[in-house]
Parts: structure tokens; C-alpha cells; sequence
């Protein structure tokens, strides 16, 4: 996730670049730049760091005066977050200049093309391609080699280019990352979104997937790819500025929960072949010393432990080799053994979390390999990794996570899935069944968020509850215990996750009339037990709510089922986690609780 801003028109463009950002930075600050047009020159300017470190820059380098401009904040996902690898990017003879949001799933291919062509890159993004592509497209008009080159590209992307030659042209492109037109009188602006603009105008004009939009001063050219002329669809826009900056949805959390198709799209992309198996290229890890692993340690906190405990159940089964999960606060002083043929796992959305590296530093002192989970690139996880993959979730502002747990989730599934491949301990028909299925979680997402209106109406009913109990078991059990968290974390009420077949053992003392109880039921091998295990809480007067899947006949046991989509045991972790965030969510806003700063907690822990 990026932002992209770009501008033509008679004001200082700079003044309206670098407050746009601004209001993108919300969509990642790792690093920031502007290029800027006139008469035949371009000035590129582009640094590490927020957007704040950007100004000063520019302030230090004063730009000329330019009629045309576009600039970018940055989320890393192809390159470290640094000066080289911020945008915009140009060609060799610094001609074309481009910014990008999304990634270019076939970039290595294009690049090692455009490499033997003699192009030299100077960046290590999939980002470059494009501006090397449209240097060799420079007979065309720029709207026409964008067209071409958005039609070799694959992916999700979004891009705005300016050519030398062209001075008071910007060309947008759009395919499943979001790009809006701002409309002005003698003015065009162009971005990822709305807030970019709004202060200098509501008039809007939507790019929908696969179109190009050339922006002039005083006129917007829309096409799609074939090249067919399309007749630009304009709109108001009807919310203030702090509204636009969540989406027009009322917090970051629930924006951040509506995200994850996408997230979790972001996530798959380029990671598995036609051919359904897994590419995970970018694990920088000898598939030998994958081979020669003996055992497997993962080490989290918080949510990131969830994602954890679904990862224990997927490795074991997959790879049949045997895996130990850690509380990362507790790793170290348990004193586990480990060698060189141990893996240790370490999973950290931030990657700073001072818990879990120094149990992964533990690790690697104990002479283990190190893979890294990490949203965040170039993290401290990330570097002290000896292979990191990272989830591409975006950046996330509300405390409490969600799409940073849903893609947790994909990626660990990736990663299981890669190891049983080079490891050979699944039939690869099995691998590419499930494979095959990952790629419908975008969508089974999106279903499974259409039970909002259905959970909000039941909270209502739930004001005066002080207890609840989330229960599963196996891939069900580490669902069970986020919701609780995320009740906890957001609601500020009592609720326990617990294994459905141990509550007998001890909790179910707890149970009575007035008492909640969530049971997850989408593990084919657990379903029996499970509900067994539900009307042992049932016949002890609890409220039972049970999140199952479409067609599943649980529903005699239920007070009332939440449905999500039907998938296989393990990959419907991430789509039932969903109805339980919702569940938080819902319950959170009916007491009037701000869900995005929950009180006494920090979005990173950096202490011990
Ligand atoms: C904090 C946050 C949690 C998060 C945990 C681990 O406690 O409030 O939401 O799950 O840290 O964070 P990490 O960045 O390591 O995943």
C-alpha cells in the first residue's frame, strides 16, 4: 500500500503535493519523493523517511517552478525503505518518471528482458520496469505507452507517469489498486485517494480496474485497455476531510477489516504458480537446509501468537515435522533446545516487538535458522532474519490488528505449504487443491464480512454481558482465542479463548444463564466434539453463538449461527476469525469506546 498524488495547473505544485502526501501518509512512510515538470527539465527529489523529512528536503533544495508534478509515500514491498528505492522512479535518460502503488507480479520477467535490451537499474523495485518500459515506447503519445505497458503488466497496480516531452500531461493507470481523479476549474489532480485533494476540490471523477486516464489542466481523457475512448463518470464527493481520511467508514479498524480481500490478495500475489504450487523465490534460504530441518520453534506475541498456534497446526500437519509455539516473553527462559537443524519462526507484524526478537536472537544464538513474518520491511525482524516473508497487509493504524492478523494467517499457509513442497511430504495434487482454494480467499472474505449488519443486531441484545467464552478447537482453537482478544482489547469486557475440550476440566464452573459462548466450528475432524462440547455449555444456561460454515446442520445446538463461506480445514481460519472481529467491533461501538486507541495498550511494545 502506497499513496500517489500528481497535479497540473497554474498553483505552486509543490504546495499541493507535498500537504497531499500528508494526507497519504496513512497509507505508508517509509520513505517519500515528488518529480516535478518544466519547459524540458525534471527535478526528482525523493527521501528515506516520513513525509516530514521530505519537506525539509525540498525546502533545502528548492525545486524550480514546475506546471506539472507527481509524488508518492511509500510502503515497501519489493527493496528495502530507502533514498534508491523510494519513488518516483525514471529511465535510464531520466525522460519518463513514474510512481506506483501495487505490486508487478511478473517484474523479474520484465526486468531481466529489459536488462538484456541494455536497460541498467538503479533500484531493486519492480516499480523501475515501468519507467524503462515507457522509455522504449517514447514515439507513442504517453497515454497510449501506458496503455501498452499496463497490458504486459500483472497484477494489482496503480500508476501516475510523466514524460519530459509532455509537460502538462499526467497519465494515471489503475487495475485493483484504487486511483481517483480530482477535478478542478483549469486544474486536475490525481491520487489514491480522496483526502489528497480534498482541500482544493469535491468534484470527482472515478477510475474504475483496468482503465487509463490521461489529466490535463482543463480536460481528463479516459480509455480502457483496447484503447476505446470512455466518457469520464463524475461525482461529489459528500464527506469532510477526517471522514476521507478512513474511507468515509467512522474508525480505522473497521476500514482496516473491510481491507483484508484485499490484503489478503496482496498477500497471495505472485506467490503461487499457474500450475498451483508455491513461489516463495524471495525466501532467500537454501531449500537444502530446509530440507535437513528437524524441528520447528514459533515465537510471537499477542495476535501474532494466534497466527502462531494456526501455523503449529498447519507445519505439523503438512510437513509432519514436530513444532514447539512460544509465548516470545516466555521462549528464553524455558531453556529450549535447539541447533542447527532447528527453524525458528519468528512472527512480528511490527518486527520490532522487543519480546520477540530476543527470543528469535535467542534462537540464533542456539545456532537455529531464522525465517521472519513480518507487515513491516526491512524491520528489525526482518534484518535479523536469514529469510523474511513479509505479509503486505499495509500499514495499520487501529491498535487492535486485524488485517495484519488475517494475512499473517495466508502467509504462515504459504509458508507450510512451501516447506511440505521442498520437503516433499505432501502429494503435490494435495498442495495444488489447497492452493487453488487460498486464491478464493479474497472473496470468501468479502462474504464472510457480509454478516456485519446480522452481528451488530445481535450485540444490541448483549449490553449487560460481563462474560464471555470463545471456544474451538484445533485450527478452530487459535480463532477462539483472537476473538477473545480482540473483545478484551477493544470492549474492555472479560472474555476467555479457550480449547472446547478442556472447559469441562475446570471453567465450566463459569458457565450460567447471562454468560456468552462463541463456539468456532469449521474443523471437519473436530466439528462432533466441539458441538458436544457446546451443549455441555448450553444445558448450563449460556447464550450459544456458533460460527460455522455455509450448508454446515449445526443449528440445534445454536441460539443463532453465523455463517461463512465453506473451505478447507486450517484456510478457514481467516475467514472465520472475521465475524469475531466484527463481534469486538460491534460490541466495542455499542458501549461508545474509541476501538482505534484502546486504553493502556500500544500498537508496538518495545519494552520488555
Ligand atoms: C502489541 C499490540 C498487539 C500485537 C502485539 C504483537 O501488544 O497491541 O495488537 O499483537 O503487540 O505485535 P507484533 O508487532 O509483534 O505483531
Amino acid at each position: 500500500m502506497c499513496g500517489i498524488v500528481g497535479y497540473v495547473g497554474p498553483r505552486p505544485v509543490i504546495d499541493v503535493l507535498l500537504p497531499g502526501l500528508t494526507h497519504l501518509e496513512y497509507r505508508g512512510y517509509d520513505s517519500a519523493g515528488v518529480a516535478l515538470i518544466r519547459d524540458g527539465s525534471m527535478d526528482v527529489i525523493k527521501t528515506a523517511g516520513r513525509i516530514a523529512d521530505l519537506v525539509a528536503l525540498v525546502g533545502r533544495e528548492a525545486p524550480r517552478p514546475a506546471i506539472s508534478g507527481i509524488g508518492h509515500t511509500r510502503w515497501a514491498t519489493h527493496g528495502a525503505p530507502n533514498t534508491v528505492n523510494a519513488h518516483p522512479h525514471t529511465d535510464d535518460g531520466g525522460d519518463v518518471v513514474v510512481v506506483h502503488n501495487g505490486i508487478i507480479e511478473n517484474w523479474a520477467i520484465l526486468k531481466r528482458k529489459l536488462t538484456e535490451a541494455g536497460h541498467e537499474f538503479t533500484s531493486d523495485t519492480d516499480t523501475e520496469v515501468v519507467a524503462h518500459m515507457l522509455a522504449d515506447l517514447s514515439d507513442l503519445p504517453l497515454i497510449e505507452a501506458v496503455r501498452q505497458v499496463m497490458n504486459q503488466s500483472e497484477g494489482a497496480l496503480a500508476l501516475a507517469v510523466m514524460r519530459r516531452s509532455e509537460p502538462n500531461v499526467i497519465v494515471g493507470a489503475r487495475r485493483g489498486s484504487p486511483l481517483v481523479v480530482g477535478r478542478g476549474d483549469g486544474e486536475n489532480f490525481l491520487a489514491s485517494d480522496i483526502p489528497a485533494f480534498l482541500e482544493h476540490t469535491r468534484e470527482m471523477v472515478i477510475i474504475e480496474d483496468d482503465r487509463v486516464v490521461e489529466v490535463r489542466p482543463g480536460s481528463i481523457r479516459l480509455i480502457d485497455l483496447e484503447g476505446n475512448e470512455l466518457e469520464p463518470e463524475h461525482r461529489k464527493v459528500e464527506w469532510d476531510l477526517e471522514a476521507a481520511e478512513r474511507g468515509g467508514y467512522p474508525t480505522f479498524m473497521l476500514k482496516e477489516i473491510h481491507e483484508q480481500p484485499h490484503a489478503i490478495g496482496d498477500t497471495l500475489a505472485g506467490r503461487v504458480s499457474e500450475t498451483g504450487r508455491v513461489v516463495l523465490d524471495e525466501l532467500d534460504i537454501d531449500p537444502d537446509l530446509l530440507r535437513r530441518i528437524d524441528k520447528v520453534f514459533v515465537v510471537a506475541c499477542g495476535t501474532s501468537y494466534h497466527a502462531a498456534m494456526m501455523a503449529k497446526y498447519a507445519i505439523e500437519r503438512w510437513t509432519r515435522l514436530p513444532v514447539e509455539i512460544d509465548i516470545a516473553s516466555e521462549f528464553r527462559y524455558r531453556d529450549p533446545v535447539l541447533d542447527e537443524r532447528s527453524l525458528v519462526i519468528g512472527i512480528s507484524q511490527s518486527g520490532e516487538t522487543i519480546d520477540t526478537l530476543a527470543a528469535v536472537r535467542y534462537g540464533k544464538a542456539q545456532g537455529a535458522n531464522l525465517i521472519g513474518v513480518s507487515n513491516v520491511v526491512d524491520s528489525a525482524l526482518a534484518r535479523e532474519s536469514d529469510a523474511v516473508l513479509y505479509t503486505r497487509a499495509g500499514p495499520e493504524i487501529g491498535v487492535a490488528a486485524t488485517k495484519t492478523f488475517t494475512t499473517q494467517l495466508v502467509a504462515l499457509q504459504l509458508l507450510g505449504l512451501y516447506l511440505a513442497q521442498v520437503r516433499g511430504s505432501m502429494d503435490p495434487g494435495r498442495i495444488e487443491v489447497l492452493v487453488r482454494e487460498m486464491l478464493r480467499l479474497p472473496e470468501q472474505v468479502e462474504l464472510a464480512l457480509g454478516a456485519s449488519g446480522e452481528i451488530e443486531r445481535l450485540t444490541r441484545k448483549w449490553k449487560s454481558v460481563r462474560d464471555y467464552f470463545f471456544l474451538g478447537r484445533s485450527g478452530d482453537f487459535p480463532v477462539a482465542m483472537e476473538g477473545a482478544l480482540k473483545l478484551k482489547e477493544i470492549a474492555y469486557v472479560r472474555a476467555e479463548g479457550y480449547a472446547a475440550g478442556e472447559m469441562k476440566h475446570g471453567p465450566i464452573a463459569l458457565i450460567e444463564k447471562g454468560v456468552v459462548v462463541v463456539g468456532v466450528v469449521t474443523d471437519s475432524h473436530v466439528r462432533a466434539k466441539t458441538l458436544s462440547n457446546m451443549e455441555e455449555m448450553r444445558a448450563r444456561g449460556a447464550t450459544i453463538v456458533l460460527v460455522a460454515e455455509e450448508g454446515d446442520d449445526v443449528g440445534a445446538v445454536a441460539d443463532h449461527v453465523v455463517r461463512v463461506p465453506a473451505g478447507p480445514d486450517l484456510l478457514c481460519t481467516v475467514t472465520a476469525v472475521v465475524p469475531l472481529q466484527l463481534l469486538a467491533y460491534h460490541v466495542a461501538t455499542a458501549r461508545g469506546l474509541d476501538v482505534d486507541k484502546p486504553r493502556n495498550l500500544a500498537k508496538t511494545v518495545t519494552v520488555e
